[in-house]
C-alpha cells in the first residue's frame, strides 16, 4: 500500500474530467493534478514538442513523490507514452478514445469521432481503429479550435456552438448513432453537443474506463491508499488558474504554479 499521490497531467484544464472520475472511484487517494495550459494545445504541435512537455510535467510530479501518473490527455499519450514507459519506473495511464466500445455497440454502423489532429493522426489511433472498427464507417473530425475556446472558459458561447455545428454537420450526414470523445477536454461539451446532435446520437469518453484501470494498477502493484483518511488533492496551473477553479465549481483547491 501507498499513500504517496496519483499525479496527472493535461495540456490544460480538460484532464479534470478524468480526475474526476478517478477521485469518485477512489475517494481516499491523494492527487497532485498540472495544467499545462502555458503550452496548450498539445493537438497540433510536432511529436517532439508534444515529447518534450510530457517529460517535464512526468518529472514534475516524480519530484513531488507521486506512485503513478495518468496522462490525462489523448495527444500526450499517443505521442509520448511509450517514450515516458521506457524511461521512468512508474506505472503509466493514458487515455485512448473509445473506439471499441462504440464500434461494438452500434446500430448504425457509423461512429463519429471529435479528437485533436496529434490523435488522430498517430500510430495508436491507427492501429485501434484497424483493429476494432474495420466493419462499420468510422468520420473523423478534427476539432481545431476547440481546446483554446475551452482553456478561455467559453463552454457554450456563439463561437463554440458555430465550430461545433460545422464539425458535426458532416458526422449526423452520415447517420452516426454515437459521438467518441477523443479529447479529455471534450466532456466538458456534452450539455451544448448533446443540443446539436439528433435524439438518440450517444456520447461516450473514456472517464470511467480510465478510473477503473487506475485502480486495476494500482491494486495489482499494491499501491492502493488503504488511509481512509480525507485526502490531499493540489491542482496547479501554468496559465489562468480561475479557470480551473471555474471548471471545476471551485469545489477544489487550484493554484498557480510556473512550470
Ligand atoms: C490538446 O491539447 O490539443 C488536447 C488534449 C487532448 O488531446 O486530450
Amino acid at each position: 500500500m501507498s499513500n504517496k499521490p496519483i499525479g496527472i497531467f493535461d495540456s490544460g484544464v480538460g484532464g479534470t474530467s478524468i480526475f474526476k472520475e478517478i477521485h469518485e472511484l477512489l475517494p481516499y487517494e491523494n492527487f497532485i493534478y498540472l495544467a499545462d495550459s502555458k503550452n496548450a494545445p498539445y493537438g497540433d504541435k510536432p511529436k517532439e514538442d508534444i515529447v518534450r512537455f510530457s517529460k517535464k510535467n512526468t518529472e514534475l510530479l516524480l519530484n513531488k513523490g507521486c506512485k503513478l501518473i495518468v496522462v490525462a490527455c489523448n495527444t500526450a499519450t499517443t505521442n509520448a507514452i511509450s517514450f515516458l514507459r521506457e524511461t521512468y519506473n512508474v506505472p503509466f495511464i493514458g487515455i485512448e478514445p473509445a473506439i471499441k466500445p462504440a464500434a461494438l455497440k452500434t446500430k448504425s454502423k457509423a461512429v463519429g469521432i471529435l479528437a485533436t489532429k496529434g490523435t488522430l493522426s498517430s500510430q495508436l489511433f491507427h492501429k485501434t481503429t484497424d483493429l476494432y472498427a474495420s466493419n462499420i464507417k468510422v468520420v473523423e473530425q478534427i476539432g481545431e479550435g476547440i481546446v483554446p475556446l475551452i482553456e478561455a472558459g467559453e463552454l457554450e458561447s456563439d463561437e463554440m456552438r458555430t465550430l461545433l455545428e460545422t464539425y458535426l454537420k458532416p458526422m449526423i450526414a452520415q447517420n452516426i448513432d454515437y459521438l467518441v470523445l477523443g479529447c479529455t477536454h471534450y466532456p466538458y461539451l456534452i450539455p451544448i453537443l448533446s443540443k446539436i446532435l439528433p435524439e438518440g446520437v450517444k456520447i461516450i469518453d473514456s472517464g470511467l474506463a480510465v478510473a477503473k484501470q487506475t485502480q486495476a494498477v494500482l491494486s495489482n502493484n499494491s499501491l492502493l491508499n488503504m488511509d481512509k483518511k480525507a485526502p490531499s488533492i493540489k491542482l496547479y496551473s501554468n496559465g489562468n488558474s480561475e479557470i480551473l477553479d471555474a471548471i471545476l465549481n471551485e469545489r477544489f483547491n487550484t493554484s498557480y504554479l510556473d512550470f
